[in-house]
């Protein structure tokens, strides 16, 4: 199999400079706002334990051959997104490359939004304090959420991302998770400890790991919610993943790497659940949770933690800095897959290719950044159903499409026949119908709720 690579203008092709590079930037890009905002409100919208559960089932079982199967296509053809699927299984699969394109730029669009929020609540907490109750932090949450503060993060965050991708892939995306993810880690680490350490840790614990209620298995609100959680929190089936492994070496042995991604990626929406509820519980807030979505972490957490005076503050600086941090290490990915995928179609330098994709999703992202209604069906159709599909298109193209391919890369890597062997099993016999399933009873969950 003869490897093509992504090239900027005439000058030698891109890079990791190490596995662990590789390793930490995929977590990275995995490790964001939806293992803190998302898992929290997610998790708090009633399915306890039993979404807990099914989250971590489809994260071992569906997403995690997808994720193998995601690395394979992209180290396997080094190609970008956009052309990775033509180039395994011919021109049919050309959709597959433009279903990741658009699901990348959709999600960035909003997803920038988020960063702006997360952003401004933590130079709010930095510079003014927090927001004394909870009709100030309603008040403080609306007034970000909306109109010119709400364009403004959205633009700064964009921009950001944009100085991190048009620096490269070493210059810039592997050195911002070099430092970026231990410093996120520790954080996390000294914020689980302190969270132990309050009135109502058990209770917190208790409504989120171990509240267990057999029906919500079959509840449809809670399988979608653990569906779009496992893949958007993983952030598999869009290419992201697909586009660093473009960049990877031969002999990485990536059963192993993606392995290493999705357990780091559980321990932080676990841990960041165990600092999320505690707080929530102490204070008495699980009407405001279970109450609103998006605004469950701006709203809840700040409010908590303003009866703790100084400390507080301290918490909420802490905690609103590693979200800034695990965002933006995510936003690069997703800004990476059409930047990688224009650079390869078209021939244009990395440079302007991002600036001319910053561009037009700051244009995108607008109507997310004026109104939240908008934000969250952005959220739902693009990190739910879109994302979803793209995971399903994943499975049947290495399961199916390109089972040699899938083989001979791991194979050639290194990777055991007992090891590989069950991985094309469950790319072929388990992912494509448990996606299939998810997919439909998502499908229909949201038109109810939209038509509700
Ligand atoms: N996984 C990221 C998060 O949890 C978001 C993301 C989705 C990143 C899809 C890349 C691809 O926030």
């Amino acid at each position: 199999m003869t490897r093509f690579r992504i090239g900027d203008r005439g000058r030698p092709p891109e890079h990791w400079g190490s596995a662990l590079g590789f390793v930490l930037a995929a977590s990275g890009s995995a490790v964001g706002l939806g293992n803190l905002w998302g898992f929290a409100y997610r998790a708090s919208q009633g399915g306890g334990a039993a979404f807990v559960l099914l989250y971590l089932l489809i994260v071992l079982l569906v997403c995690l051959p997808v994720l193998v199967a995601e690395m394979v296509l992209g180290r396997s053809t080094g190609h970008a997104p956009l052309l990775a699927p033509v180039t395994a299984g011919g021109r049919r699969w050309a959709p597959l490359g433009w279903l990741y394109m658009a699901a990348a730029t959709g999600i960035l669009s909003y997803y920038a939004v988020l960063m702006g929020w997360t952003g401004r609540t933590l130079l709010h907490a930095l510079a003014d304090g927090l927001p004394g109750d909870m009709a100030a932090a309603q008040t403080f949450f609306a007034s970000i959420s909306s109109g010119g503060d709400a364009v403004l993060g959205h633009l700064l965050s964009l921009a950001l991302t944009g100085v991190v991708v048009a620096a490269g892939i070493r210059g810039g995306i592997e050195r911002l998770s070099r430092w970026g993810m231990p410093l996120l880690f520790l954080m996390l680490l000294g914020l689980l400890l302190w969270a132990s350490t309050l009135p109502e840790t058990a209770a917190g614990y208790r409504t989120f790991l171990l509240r267990w209620d057999a029906a919500k298995l079959l509840d449809p609100a809670t399988i979608r919610n653990a569906f779009t959680q496992a893949f958007f929190s993983i952030g598999t089936g869009i290419g992201a993943i697909l586009a660093y492994a473009a960049y990877l070496e031969r002999r990485s042995p990536i059963p192993r790497e993606a392995a290493s991604v999705v357990a780091m990626d559980t321990a932080v929406g676990l841990m960041a659940g165990c600092v999320t509820f505690p707080v929530v519980a102490s204070f008495g807030l699980g009407d405001v949770v279970s109450g609103s979505t998006v605004g469950t972490l701006f709203i809840a957490l700040p409010t908590g933690l303003a009866s703790l005076g100084l400390s507080g503050r301290l918490v909420a600086v802490v905690f609103f800095a590693l979200a800034y941090i695990a965002a933006i290490t995510s936003a690069v990915s997703l800004l990476e897959v059409p930047t990688s995928s224009l650079m390869d179609r078209l021939g244009w330098s990395r440079r302007r290719t991002t600036w001319l994709l910053v561009l037009l999703i700051a244009v995108l992202g607008l109507p997310s950044a004026l109104d939240v209604g908008v934000l969250e069906r952005m959220d739902a159709v693009f990190g739910g159903v879109v994302l979803i599909s793209g995971g399903l298109g994943l499975a049947l193209l290495l399961g199916w499409g390109a089972p040699a391919r899938f083989l001979q890369d791991l194979r050639q890597s290194g990777s055991s026949d007992a090891l590989v062997r069950p991985l094309l099993w469950a790319l072929r016999w388990l992912s494509p119908p448990a996606i299939t399933v998810g997919l439909v009873v998502s499908v229909l969950d949201l038109a109810r709720s939209w038509s509700g």
